[in-house]
């Protein structure tokens, strides 16, 4: 109840009011410290790699779905999530906060410490993240200071998000052991670096720290540029500012072609222990603070109008890219890193930037659809491997080592308290991806070697490998092995390499132990006057071989080609960690009274084998049978998914839905547009009205004019308007349709506001009674990247050459459920056509696909009932039109309404989008669902809705449980 209270929080404006706010909490004593050293973080003096995702709750909403996310982030070898928290999200209007249903950010901070992952917490003000505003609220665009500066009413606008958030993030900090919190972001890529920026960084920090945050403060640089450095950096070139660590972001993993085939690879940088020194590249910008990338490429976002770059990007930055450029940051010494996007989502309803369409997949190790991608399981195999090996969270460069081939560079560490040696070899330059063999010396307490002493050791096409030497695992000493390990729990270690190539592995041991290989083809070597037992195999499958009586416990070594080890996943529990091979997915593992409960995902019938502690297994909360290997695990088998059948989707009805456009239609109760005045970037010329839509307090979606004039009509007609990335219009004069006018998609930074120009028909012309209606698509403020104001762009008119007309203005209303960015100002929105129970038993019967249309938006509805089998997660889409081609060419669009919520757009001439997320408990798996689609173009032929239809984005048995998020049915207004 507390919690609920807390969550439901009005602030207000004043300082004043924000230090003494009624509800604010008593800081609990610390429990834990947080410290940090050149090296890395640490926590109560143990040291951490925060092997870190982004992921953005405001991109999925359906809480439940945030618990899916998590785990898979847990599960594949992150230890941390870092979010960003959208101020816009949150905040209707001045003073206004709602941290309710998906809204409620106490809920993601909850389960991220259920799941066992940090938290790394940006919530701004200014996040950028392709959010419209950058993730500043409509109405900070009316606002007379320059955003992300001193101004007095800017600051007491971000102070009063920070006061609502910052609340909320005060009650999940590690340090009071309430949660898992562990750093805090403040600004994002504030490039200026005037005295009103120096300011507003301290004002900032101060602001956070008075609001009981009591975690590392950071800023995320943009790019490596030594700008908001710790003050006590000493770095010539740097920026220094109020703030505790240093971070930066950068994205240099190459890119997609416009064609969406991928580009060339690129080279990877060296931004640590490796770089040439100074504030812009190398290892010193902040001598005194761990190597930080607050966000490293993890793919890329994609632009209206493309060829739909995603698949691309997933394969570009890749499984190939993830190893060497993670693993050369690795190398590098970085031990906080995070990857930006690890699930990016859905930018649905109003959300966007103008810059981006309604998928914000982004190429990313979990889709859009919450599928993992192969180079999520890469990540696994990085993230497994850096908990399996702690030394790695303190590295000094080592001696160079030359290897065999000019065409191969090998980094070279060593951890300076366990003598732990570091080995990356990659390609020289890192971009190669030549098939080439090699050899290394290795040298440590151990002895000096040639590695491999037998076969091959070799980098075929984009790679890197994490080469450990003299290290103790799972109560074993490795020598070397150029297999890179994956992970071990008691008695049982896991090494891999790429299929088809040669692993050798050196282990010592006091007297020669007895070696049984239980599978594959292994060879093993004694070598007595050293005591190391030398194993030799090409990785193929899964190889298993016991080792023995050596003077050390007994272990069963795991040798898998990469893609069998990423069938593997591990998890810890009260009783020792559990290692699992087979299912698609581990979520939870739990030993409790003698039994080792598990729970996970199968995408077919396959394997489920488990070395982990006890001898009785339960799977999703049944026992199962098992049996007892001769590997020193546990083996059975488990049943894949149900077939999933999805209902075509039929019986569709329609309603014209631009009313506005008629003569006849009574603007009476629309507000006047005669304002002289506006904060936006875009002034009227003198003497005409503001027109701008954000000062009338509309400032998502679509926004509707109507303006009277009783002056001749100019056979042209110009409308300058503001609109953001494919953003539109429509014109009609005295009920005759003008056209409509897309601001174009040129990549990659399109236009975001334009002029339409229509000639206006002779009989249109003459003096009398004339009325221009005009709806103005808005999609998305700009971002404020350059620190310029950009978000106050206008949106909607700015001016017309209808110069003597008095306008009238109508946009949407916050619907209070689903949120400020849900709706815009359609006349069907407005009367609930958009919702679950409207009435539209009188509509007439539409077909879909419509081989025409009417100008303006038709309203189409139809209902569904989906009856996905019980204990399965099925994820659907909804696919509008041909995906094979990125554009269909009908010059209409649509915008996708599910049980109400508004989770995508369309436009057939711009593309490329074809397939919706719906995220499950948005969408009733088990029930009736209403579906409800605006359709707006220029009608006629060719230009009517395509076929819509479910499509299936993965099925598995498992998931999590998904409670159906509230949304709220019809309700007829009272009085009707
Ligand atoms: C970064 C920025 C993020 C996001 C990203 C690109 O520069 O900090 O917010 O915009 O670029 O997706």
């Amino acid at each position: 109840m507390r919690r609920r209270l807390l969550a439901l929080v009005l602030a207000l404006a004043t300082a004043a009011g924000v230090s003494s706010a009624p509800v604010a909490e008593a800081a609990p004593a610390a429990k834990h410290r947080i410290t940090f050293d050149k090296y890395s973080l640490m926590l109560d003096g143990h040291r951490q790699f925060l092997w870190s995702g982004e992921f953005h709750p405001f991109r999925l909403p359906s809480p439940d779905l945030w618990r899916d996310v998590l785990q898979k982030m847990k599960a594949t070898g992150y230890t941390a999530v870092s979010i960003y928290f959208d101020w816009n999200y949150h905040s209707p209007a001045p003073g206004v906060y709602d941290f309710t249903g998906v809204r409620d950010m106490d809920r993601v901070l909850d389960l991220a410490a259920e799941a066992g992952l940090y938290v790394i917490a940006r919530p701004g003000p200014y996040i950028n993240a392709e959010v419209t505003g950058g993730g500043f609220p409509g109405w900070l665009a009316t606002q007379q200071g320059t955003a992300r500066s001193d101004a007095p009413d800017y600051l007491a606008a971000a102070d009063e998000w920070l006061t609502a958030i910052d609340r909320v993030i005060a009650r999940h900090q590690y340090v009071d052991g309430r949660g898992s919190v562990v750093l805090y972001q403040i600004e994002n890529e504030l490039a200026a670096t005037g005295v009103a920026q120096q300011n507003y960084i301290t004002h900032l920090y101060d602001k956070v720290r008075a609001d009981r945050i009591s975690v590392p403060i950071f800023h995320n640089d943009r790019g490596r540029n030594g700008i908001w450095v710790p003050p006590d950096s000493g770095v010539p070139g740097t920026v220094p500012g109020k703030v505790d660590l240093y971070a930066w972001d950068t994205y240099p993993g190459g890119t997609c072609r416009p064609d969406a085939t991928p580009g060339p690879p690129n080279n990877a940088p060296d931004w640590g222990l490796y770089g040439p020194g100074g504030a812009k590249g190398g290892a010193s910008a902040s001598p005194n603070t761990p190597g930080f990338t607050a966000e490293f490429g993890g793919g890329w976002f994609d632009y209206w109008g493309s060829n739909g770059t995603y698949p691309c990007t997933a394969v570009r930055q890749g499984p190939g890219y993830e190893r060497v450029f993670y693993g050369t940051n690795i190398a590098n010494g970085l031990t906080i890193q995070n990857f930006y996007m690890t699930f990016g989502g859905t930018s649905w309803g109003w959300l966007p930037a103008p810059v981006v369409y309604s998928s914000y997949d982004y190429g990313a190790a979990i889709d859009e659809g919450r599928q993992l991608r192969p180079k999520a399981l890469t990540m696994k195999e990085l993230g497994y491997f850096l908990q399996a090996v702690p030394p790695i969270t303190k590295q000094d460069k080592a001696d160079p080592v030359t290897p065999s081939s000019t065409a191969v560079k090998v980094y070279h560490n060593v951890n300076p308290d366990t003598q732990t040696h570091f080995y990356l070899p990659v390609h020289n330059p890192s971009k190669a991806t030549t098939n080439d063999v090699f050899t290394f010396p290795v040298s440590t307490p151990d002895g000096a070697y040639t590695v491999p002493q037998a076969g091959t050791l070799r980098l075929d096409g984009q790679d890197a490998k994490h080469l450990v030497a003299n290290f103790d695992l799972a109560g074993q000493h490795l020598v070397y092995s150029t297999s890179e390990i994956m992970t071990s729990v008691a008695g049982t270690v896991l090494l891999h390499g790429r299929p088809g190539e040669d692993g050798e592995t050196a282990l010592r041991y006091p007297r020669e132990p007895k070696v049984e290989v239980l599978a594959g083809n292994v060879t093993s070597t004694w070598d007595a006057g050293r005591g190391d037992l030398r194993l030799n195999h090409v990785h193929n499958g899964l190889a298993r071989v016991r080792v023995s009586g050596g003077g050390r416990p007994p272990v069963t070594l795991l040798l898998a080609d990469s893609p069998t080890a990423d069938t593997f996943w591990r998890l810890g529990t009260a009783a020792g960690p559990v290692l699992v091979r087979g299912p698609a997915l581990l979520r939870t593992a739990r030993f409790h009274g003698g039994v080792l409960a598990l729970t996970g995902d199968t995408a077919q019938a396959g394997d489920l084998e488990v070395w982990g502690p006890g001898a009785r297994i339960s799977w999703n909360g049944r026992p199962i049978r098992a049996w007892q290997t001769s590997s020193g695990s546990l083996l059975t088998r488990l049943p894949g998914p149900a077939a999933v059948e999805l209902p075509a989707l039929t019986g569709w009805k329609q309603a014209a839905g631009s009313p506005e456009s008629a003569v006849a239609y009574d603007d009476s109760s629309w507000p006047a547009a005669t304002k002289t005045d506006t904060a936006s970037t875009t002034k009227p010329p003198a003497g005409q009205p503001v027109l701008t839509a954000d000062d009338y307090g509309f400032h998502t979606g679509d926004v509707w004019y109507r303006g009277h004039s009783r002056d001749p009509v100019p056979a042209q007609l110009s409308l300058d308007y503001g609109a953001g990335g494919a953003g539109m219009l429509q014109a009609w004069l005295d009920g005759h349709y003008l056209g409509r006018h897309v601001l174009p998609s040129a990549l990659p930074a399109p236009p975001t506001s334009g002029t339409a120009t229509f000639a206006v028909p002779a009989e249109l012309r003459g003096s009398g009674d004339h009325v221009l209606s005009v709806m103005v698509r808005n999609n998305g403020h700009n971002e404020d990247g350059d620190v310029n104001d950009a978000h106050k762009e206008g949106r909607g008119l700015i001016s017309t050459t209808l110069t003597g007309a008095a306008w009238k203005i109508r946009g949407g209303v916050a619907d209070p459920v689903r949120g400020p960015l849900n709706n815009g100002g359609l006349d069907g929105e407005r009367a609930g056509w958009s919702l679950p129970g409207y009435p539209d038993g009188r509509w007439a019967a539409a077909q879909v696909p419509a081989a025409t249309a009417a100008p303006g938006t038709t309203w189409y509805r139809t209902n569904f009932t989906l009856d996905v089998p019980n204990g399965h997660d099925v994820s659907l889409g909804l696919t509008i039109g041909d995906p094979a081609t990125p554009r269909s060419g009908g010059h209409y669009g649509a915008l996708v309404f599910v049980n109400g919520w508004n989770l995508g757009q369309y436009l057939a001439d711009v593309g490329p989008q074809h397939t919706f997320v719906l995220p499950n408990g948005i969408l009733d798996p088990h029930g009736r669902n209403t579906l409800a689609l605006a359709v707006t173009g220029d009608g006629g032929p060719g230009n009517g809705l395509e076929t819509v239809a479910l499509t299936n984005l993965g099925t598995v048995r498992g998931g999590v449980a998904v409670r159906l998020v509230d949304s709220p049915r019809y309700r007829p207004r009272p009085g009707g």
